[in-house]
């Protein structure tokens, strides 16, 4: 087992080395966009590719994995109980990587038997991939990153979907107000690498498994809490809002979102 994890990281890292230079070749194209669900909903050819150029990858390499991918998966996901799944955010940002040519990611995540083993988040134009699992710890490239610090909601920064923000989910604002100030990327792969690396204590969004499933293995691999907002377990195959925090910062959010006024 851990042999074949050492296989799929040196695996990855590749695919990803790949992706990079894919991604910033596009720049010099012009990109077919498309809409989805709605105006800021977007998907590109490049999305796409990239999505394909893992699936390729994965049924080469690991043929009767599972896979889960943003722009191929339709409908209710179900686990098949087989050995690994693979989930495919190909593009995590679409929005920021059409009108920023920053701020995005490329996430995998591979869990077995339901059990998160690898997440591996790339920051494509910082060339930094946020990668491991329970059993070696979480790394940025080559170099181990330490447990953030256990710290409360007021001593630092606060990450968060818009939308939630806007709408004052669960009395989100205020839990805003209660932190050191707010931060809105419009990727969720940034954002999680933020709470991974202590720059921000908290953050939260409604995300889809693709969102998170790389995330969350290395949020919990590096003792953050992973739940919904109410404290239930995230059910990895749903659709759900996502908050990953430092331990004090959770108690903190659950004690202001149970506040009734
Ligand atoms: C989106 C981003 C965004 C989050 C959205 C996601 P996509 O991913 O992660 O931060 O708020 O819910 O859909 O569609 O650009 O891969
Ligand atoms: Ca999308
Ligand atoms: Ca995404
Ligand atoms: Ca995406």
């Amino acid at each position: 087992m851990l042999e074949s994890l050492k296989m799929i990281d040196k695996h990855v890292k590749s695919w990803m080395e790949e992706v990079r230079v894919k991604v910033i070749a596009s720049f010099n194209d012009n990109l077919d966009i498309k809409t989805k669900s709605g105006p800021k909903d977007l998907v590109t050819n490049i999305d796409r590719e990239v999505e394909e150029f893992y699936k390729e990858k994965i049924r080469k390499y690991y043929p009767g994995s599972e896979i889960i991918g943003e722009e191929s998966t339709h409908g209710t996901m179900k686990f098949k109980n087989c050995g690994l799944l693979w989930v495919i955010d190909p593009i995590d940002g679409t929005m920021n990587f059409v009108k920023q040519k920053n701020h995005f990611a490329s996430m995998l995540a591979v869990y077995q038997k339901g059990v998160g083993v690898r997440g591996y988040i790339f920051d494509v134009m910082q060339d930094k991939l946020y990668w491991g699992g329970p059993d070696i710890g979480v790394y940025c490239n080559q170099k181990k990153i330490e447990p953030p610090r256990n710290d409360k909601l007021s001593n630092g920064l606060f990450g968060v979907g818009a939308p939630l923000l806007i709408n004052n989910y669960h009395n989100l604002q205020k839990v805003a107000l209660e932190s050191c100030g707010t931060r809105i990327y419009g990727c969720s792969g940034i954002q999680f690498i933020h709470v991974l690396n202590g720059q921000c204590v908290a953050y939260i969004s409604y995300l889809r498994p693709w969102d998170y499933a790389a995330g969350k293995v290395l949020a919990e691999t590096l003792g953050l809490v992973v739940k919904t907002i109410d404290g239930q377990a995230i059910d990895m195959l749903s659709s759900s809002d996502v908050l990953v925090a430092t331990k004090n910062a959770q108690k903190d959010i659950t004690r202001i979102v149970q506040s009734t006024y």
